[in-house]
């Protein structure tokens, strides 16, 4: 199984229909779960009923804007009732997991995409004073690290766009440089059978970490955050590609995604497009330091869903179990479900300590219904996943301070996998 090349069993009726009855189900049990104190109050405050509909980016508002007064609080988004719950663990059954052989490099926001029996990690940081400029290569059948080469030296090392097409894999603007440098809009393309690079007309903007897939013959790029690392971009383009080329020699403008904001997971299957989690604002350059000196501020982590088909109107979906984001290379789609490993969610409500997430989700795209399906050995964020042989894998990443602390601390090249079993 290939996240680019998505299998499908089910035909158009049979989905909508499975989708309709899915969509009855919670709305007659969204009354029940809000007015019980159940678990489910949290989500039930994220599913709005219009969450259904079409959802029309507010364009002209000044939503994007307010982000560059970064001293701001989330307290209208979020209200305490569902704040409460949205950093804590929830309930996850056991798995059991094998370690690995660990990656040649720790790495933190690194970028990777899986070709048949073999996991592509790109750049990253190891640390935030150092980035790498290579690919380490992973080869499922031998579980070995096989091969590392090296990136072009003008593309970006970390907050990419990547996308497939199960040989060329593509990559999109993101991060030059350390720290909170800034960003770059140079686009490259990498031919897997030959390992060489070639270039792509540059995105319009730069933008750090937007949801990028490729979908219905075209490169589509969104969201992520602007040029100042921070401000939510809502822009999307596309540009049409075959076999590593581009058709056009410019990006295309469409329609602008409900909610800006990097880090999100952006999957394709059965020629649907998908954006989940993500976060708006982001870390930023200390003004005037030399080195671009990374400083943190306001930011809000979300499990908004959102759906492309060929209407191009987005559609609002169920919100994950909880807020999460820097889950770009998380996922994999198995049997018609995508599973996303770990990220970070929203901030303690008191600490206001970063909490990372170590749960495993399932998003059954039959049922469009979320379930926790297991605990990763650790709470990490920015992990590499794959998919092959009935093993799910997970690699890198920051992880957490401890079963007892939530909070991020080393940067790992730690490999794992469990066998996967879906049970619906
Ligand atoms: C769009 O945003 C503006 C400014 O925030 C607001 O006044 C307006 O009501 C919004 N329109 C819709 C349709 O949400
Ligand atoms: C945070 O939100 C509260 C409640 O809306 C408001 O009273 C307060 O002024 C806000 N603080 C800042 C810094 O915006
Ligand atoms: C996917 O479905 C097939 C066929 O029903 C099943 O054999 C397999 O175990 C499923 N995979 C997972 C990971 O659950």
């Amino acid at each position: 199984m290939v996240r680019s090349v998505p299998k499908h069993s089910f035909s158009k009726p049979i989905i909508i229909l499975l989708a309709f009855v899915a969509l009855l189900g919670i709305s007659l049990t969204r009354d029940f779960r809000s007015a019980s104190s159940s678990a489910y109050v949290s989500f039930a405050t994220t599913w709005g009923r219009d969450k259904y509909h079409i959802i029309s980016p507010n364009v002209s508002s000044d939503y994007p804007k307010k982000f560059e007064n970064v001293g701001g609080n989330n307290t209208d988004r979020y209200p305490e009732r569902a704040l409460a719950r949205t950093y804590a663990d929830l309930p996850a059954p056991e798995l059991k997991w094998e370690q690995m052989p660990s990656a040649p490099v720790p790495r933190l926001d690194g970028y990777s995409v899986q070709i048949k029996n073999l996991l592509y990690v790109f750049a990253g940081y190891a640390n935030l004073d150092h980035v790498h400029s290579h690919v380490d290569v992973y080869s499922f059948s031998t579980n070995t690290w096989t091969e590392s080469f090296e990136i072009p030296a003008d593309m970006a090392n970390s907050h990419l766009g990547v996308a497939t097409d199960g040989r060329y894999i593509y990559i999109v603007t993101g991060q030059y440089g350390p720290q909170c440098r800034g960003p770059t809009a140079n686009t490259f393309v990498l031919d897997t059978d030959t390992r060489k690079w070639e270039s792509l007309p540059p995105l319009p903007a730069p933008r750090y970490a937007p949801a990028t897939q490729l979908w219905k013959g075209r490169l589509h790029v969104m969201g992520g955050s602007k040029e100042n690392r921070h401000t939510p971009g809502i822009d999307h383009w596309s540009l049409a590609v075959a076999n590593g080329k581009a058709l056009e020699k410019q990006w295309r403008r469409e329609v602008p995604i409900p909610r800006g904001g990097p880090h999100r997971a952006c999957v394709v299957v059965d020629d649907r497009l998908y954006v989940i989690g993500g976060q708006e604002g982001d870390f930023m350059a200390k003004p005037g330091s030399p080195i671009f000196k990374c400083s943190r501020r306001f930011e809000v982590v979300y499990g908004d869903v959102y759906m492309l088909d060929e209407t191009m109107k987005w559609k609002g979906l169920p919100s994950m179990p909880k807020p999460d984001s820097h889950i770009e290379c998380s996922w994999v789609v198995v049997n018609n479900s995508i599973v996303i490993v770990g990220g970070t969610t929203e901030k303690h409500p008191v600490t206001k300590r970063m909490i990372l997430v170590g749960e495993v989700f399932q998003f059954n795209l039959n049922t469009l219904t979320w379930s926790v399906i297991g605990k990763m050995p650790y709470r990490a964020k920015t992990t590499q996943a794959g998919f092959w042989d009935g093993w799910l894998y997970f690699t890198s990443g920051q992880r957490d301070r401890g079963p007892d602390n939530p909070q991020p601390r080393k940067v790992v090249g730690d490999m794992w996998r469990t066998k996967l079993r879906l049970l619906h």
